[in-house]
């Protein structure tokens, strides 16, 4: 390996001390188009996910407890605005606001009773032939956790993902808990898996402030690309672009899902605790197109 000048230390050294101010960053601009803005406008109330249209950007039946409705599984909770909704774009649009998914009992869909999940999915999102799962698209999202409705990290959680169209696999996965196949991996820590359960990527999960990812997707080349920041600070590169299975088709979907303990069959069968009340805050969903390279940090 080439040894790094002293020159080139000494500038990154004099770098550093920029990113740690406690001043605010700028709030990041969207520089790339738009495929699906997911971010909550600040006038949308909670009825409006139970419907479409209304400046709803999530579909209005999918994936959730059997008799819940949206506006009794999503808060709006009053946390600081994350870095991209705080992004005004090149038409001055009003910032956005946080959304938190819960989990309670009763969220338990169709007959799967392994599994506790709620999870959004963008209204447009098709299962085969969408336009967010060709070319180069950057899924982004943050996160940030609810001190009143801690996840149990004994258990494993899926957050965020894209499922094949026939249902047959996950080609990208963030999660975060106990994996069921991969004990040994830290409990605490948000982990970003590729369609074969390899391990890409992972951060410990921070309690008190935001948690900015981006997933690029190259389908062109079957690669994922992440990047990272916390806080307010811009994104960086944390894994070079890195192969992965991306065919088949299908859709993406943010939320939680809750896998049971003690049981092999995760869907139908397992261990929940009774009396549930856990949340994610979810902050500067949208997809961009990244063709050409475009991403927002
Ligand atoms: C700016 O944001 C608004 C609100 O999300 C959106 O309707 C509009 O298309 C965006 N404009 C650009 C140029 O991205
Ligand atoms: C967390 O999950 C484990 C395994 O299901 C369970 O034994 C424990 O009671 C749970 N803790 C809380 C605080 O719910």
């Amino acid at each position: 390996m080439k040894s790094f000048s002293p020159l080139l230390l000494a500038s990154v050294a004099a770098a550093v001390p920029t990113s740690l101010t406690a001043e605010a960053d700028a709030p990041a601009a969207i520089k790339c188009p738009i495929v699906f803005d997911g971010r909550i406008p600040s006038t949308l109330a909670l009825s409006n996910f139970d419907s479409y249209g209304g400046g709803n950007p999530f579909g209005a039946e999918y994936v959730k407890g059997n008799d819940l409705k949206w506006s009794q599984i999503l808060q709006l909770p009053t946390v600081s605005t994350s870095r991209f909704d705080a992004a005004v774009n090149t038409s001055g649009a009003a910032p956005f606001k946080a959304v938190e998914v819960t989990l309670s009992d009763k969220s338990i869909f169709q007959k799967q009773h392994g599994f506790r999940r709620a999870g959004l999915q963008f209204n447009g999102d098709t299962n085969t032939g969408s336009p967010a799962w060709k070319g180069i698209k950057t899924l982004h999202f943050s996160v940030r956790q609810d001190a009143q409705r801690p996840l149990n990290l004994s258990h494993e959680y899926l957050n965020v993902w894209h499922e094949s169209s026939d249902y047959s696999a996950d080609q990208i996965m963030f999660q975060t808990g106990t994996m069921i196949d991969q004990s040994s991996l830290p409990k605490n820590t948000f982990k970003i898996f590729s369609r074969q359960n390899k391990l890409l990527w992972s951060t410990p999960m921070d309690t008190s402030d935001w948690q900015n990812f981006a997933l690029t997707l190259d389908f062109t080349k079957n690669t994922v690309q992440v990047y990272y920041s916390k806080g307010t600070a811009p994104l960086a590169s944390v894994l070079a672009a890195t192969a992965d299975d991306l065919t088949g088709d299908g859709e993406y979907q943010l939320g939680i899902l809750k896998k049971p303990t003690g049981t092999s069959d995760v869907v139908n069968s397992g261990f929940q605790e009774t009396g549930l009340n856990e949340g994610q805050i979810y902050g500067g969903i949208f997809i961009e197109d990244s063709a050409g390279g475009c991403i927002s940090l």
